[in-house]
């Protein structure tokens, strides 16, 4: 498997270096627009290789589209990240632009990939790409629910003083500090609901907790995190690779799934060969339905921001 990562930068580094870890594909290519950039990254990455024990090769270019051709899955992250005190959709004003045109130029040398979006307002982004590009929906994929339900069970973890090994939950809805939706309803530790472990406040604590991850770390770091970002797209892209058929909240495009069309947001999804295999439906709560559909009108109001 052939995969791009675009964005040689914190989040397409961890990228590109988790895939190259978990030794699933035979290449990966680093694109970025700085001059030399990728190329520098992607020597560094290369020199861990004997280390780390993997045989991916992974290479960096320059902007230049032509060394991307026949990519099974590419992943964009190209683009601006926040600064502390900034949402993810103040970022869409450069981000749009970036994402537009390095979308086309993938599809351009690799017309059969499956894209990947991180670029944040991601959501948003994940939209525009599926505006622009007229791609069929199971190619676009959205990366944030991955990793919000990553945050979820650390944070679960933390409260019940267990394992994370012990602890499952899902993050659905849009990816922003007010759209999260923690499925904590749903969480378990060993299959027994977290609510029968952890108080109504606590779990509401780590609900707000989880919301916040980006923002916290965003603060303490001076700009976005990107170990947890890499390794929730490279799981992914290992799915797509293994046609796992794996389950992972995505933004996906919904055609009436969860009463909600025209739009793209968090939601399980099976992903395979063939990118989102299908869009899992599950039984919310009623306080989860207004949640998600007070997310979802969030999402369109930044998506009433893009030109298409
Ligand atoms: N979806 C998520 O869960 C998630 C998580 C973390 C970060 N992000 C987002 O990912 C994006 C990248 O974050 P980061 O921390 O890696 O930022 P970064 O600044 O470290 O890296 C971005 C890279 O993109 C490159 N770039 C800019 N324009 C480009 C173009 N037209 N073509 C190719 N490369 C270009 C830059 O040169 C830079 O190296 C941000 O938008 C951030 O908000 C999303």
């Amino acid at each position: 498997m052939k995969v791009t990562v675009v964005g040689a930068g914190a989040v397409g580094a961890s990228c590109a270096e988790y895939i190259a870890i978990k030794n699933f594909a035979s290449e990966v290519v680093v694109l970025d627009i700085k001059e030399g950039f990728a190329e520098g990254k992607a020597m560094d990455l290369m020199q861990t290789a004997s280390l780390n024990g993997f045989d991916t090769k992974i290479t960096g270019i320059t902007n230049d589209y032509s060394k991307t051709a026949g990519s099974d899955v590419a992943i964009i992250t190209s683009g601006i990240p926040r600064k502390p005190g900034m949402t993810r959709e103040e970022l869409i004003g450069i981000n749009a632009g970036i994402v537009k045109t390095v979308s086309s130029s993938l599809l351009e040398h690799s017309p059969n990939v499956i894209l990947i979006v991180v670029s944040n307002p991601m959501d948003t982004m994940t939209y525009l790409v599926h505006k622009t590009t007229g791609l069929p929906k199971n190619r676009i994929i959205g990366m944030g629910g991955a990793l919000d339900s990553a945050r979820f069970k650390y944070r679960l973890a933390e409260a019940l003083e267990a394992p994370i090994s012990d602890v499952d939950g899902m993050v659905i809805g849009g990816h922003s500090d007010t759209g999260m939706v923690p499925l904590t309803a749903h969480a378990t530790r060993n299959s027994i609901k977290v609510s029968e472990f952890l108080s109504e406040e606590r779990l509401a604590q780590v609900s707000e907790d989880t919301k916040v991850g980006g923002a916290t770390l965003t603060k303490l770091l001076g700009t976005s995190a990107w170990y947890a970002p890499g390794a929730a797209v490279s799981s992914m892209v290992q799915a797509i690779a293994c046609d796992q058929k794996k389950m992972f909240p995505c933004s996906a495009f919904l055609e009436g799934e969860y009463g909600l069309n025209d739009i793209c947001i968090g939601v399980p999804v099976l992903l395979g060969k063939n990118g989102i295999e299908k869009i899992v439906k599950i039984e919310l709560a009623e306080a989860e339905k207004a949640k998600m559909q007070e997310s979802a009108e969030g999402v369109r109001k930044t998506n009433s921001l893009l030109t298409l």
